[in-house]
């Protein structure tokens, strides 16, 4: 069992972060979930009110100076952002941790556990390129969701289980969330 820490930014397609937290808890992993206010609004746009972590997934206030997550004694296995808006991601890039999610971010960075950020914006502001670029330099995974259409997806679930199957990888984590490329299975 490892232990995650999930951090959901107010960028459109929370869903992703949602549907991992899922996959993890549903392989008995240890889950800590963040969500900021902006993801908040965004859960509720684009997946509705009645939206519950499932049991044992351990939601923690944003800000909160006792929480664990502050400090780098808290071990984590990896920290995943899903979605990561341009506002995190550059509170990431310049270590402006004024939230315990890009504390939790920041911390993996300098500790050199994994993180993983999923930045959603189109088209992308050359600061936010930049600002991937750093975050690359100092070791993160930078997995954008990008709509693939290889594997064909019939329905929405099917590219996010393709986005969450992404993360799962780099996390190694074994799954069959999506089809994979052979060529007697194209
Ligand atoms: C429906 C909706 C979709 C949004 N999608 C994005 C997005 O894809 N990328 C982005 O950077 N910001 C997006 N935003 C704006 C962010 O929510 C906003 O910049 C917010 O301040 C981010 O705060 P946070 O990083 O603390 O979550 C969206 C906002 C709304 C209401």
């Amino acid at each position: 069992m490892s232990r995650f820490v999930v951090g959901i930014s107010g960028a459109s397609g929370v869903v992703i972060g949602l549907r991992l937290i899922e996959e993890l808890s549903a392989r008995n992993h240890e889950v800590h979930a963040l969500v900021t206010d902006a993801a908040v609004s965004v859960i509720k746009h684009e997946v509705g009110t009645g939206h519950r972590f499932p049991k044992g997934v351990v939601r923690h206030a944003l800000r909160d100076p006792r929480s664990p997550l502050n400090s780098s004694s808290f071990v984590t296995d990896a920290v995943v952002i899903a979605p990561c808006s341009m506002k995190t991601l550059a509170a990431i890039a310049s270590g402006f941790a004024d939230n315990l999610l890009v504390r939790a971010a920041d911390t993996a960075l300098r500790t050199g556990r994994r993180l993983v950020v999923m930045p959603r914006e189109t088209p992308l502001s050359l600061s936010a390129l930049e600002n991937m670029a750093s975050l690359k330099r100092g070791g993160a995974v930078i997995l954008p969701p990008c709509v693939s259409y290889y594997h064909k997806p019939a329905r929405v679930s099917d590219m996010t289980d393709f986005f969450v199957g992404k993360v799962l990888d780099v996390l190694g984590i074994e799954n069959k969330l999506y089809k994979r490329w052979s060529e007697e299975n194209p």
